[in-house]
């Protein structure tokens, strides 16, 4: 089940940093943001490997987010570990609606 949490009545509105990600804090978590070919993607804030801050990583043409730390590869639309490690990126699902911009997380306000 997928519950819906609004964060923005529009993607512009989001505080996007010079490297193309942006943080959000939804149910007490940061959460990360990148806008690729106008798209929005969400994922976790910590890296899967050691758990750097991934909002200071950098995107790649291809769709990818570089750890800032050990600078594995993960792709920012399914969380693949594009350069093999093995590890996997938590994904978030992302909506722009007409009324705002709304990410998608398995966890209910009441557990979450
Ligand atoms: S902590 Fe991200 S690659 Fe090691």
């Amino acid at each position: 089940m997928v519950f819906w949490y609004k964060i923005a009545d529009d993607a512009q509105q989001l505080p996007w940093q010079p490297n193309g990600l942006c943080s959000v804090t939804v149910l007490g978590k940061p959460r990360i943001l990148a806008r690729v070919a106008n798209t929005c993607k969400a994922f976790a804030a910590g890296c899967p490997h050691a758990g750097a801050p991934l909002i200071d990583g950098t995107l790649t043409a291809r769709g990818e987010v570089v750890c800032p730390l050990h600078h594995y590869r993960f792709r920012i639309e399914n969380g693949y570990n594009s350069s093999g490690e093995g590890y996997r990126l938590k994904t978030y699902l992302v909506e722009e609606r007409e009324d705002g911009v709304y990410l998608g997380l398995s966890e209910s306000p009441e557990n979450g």
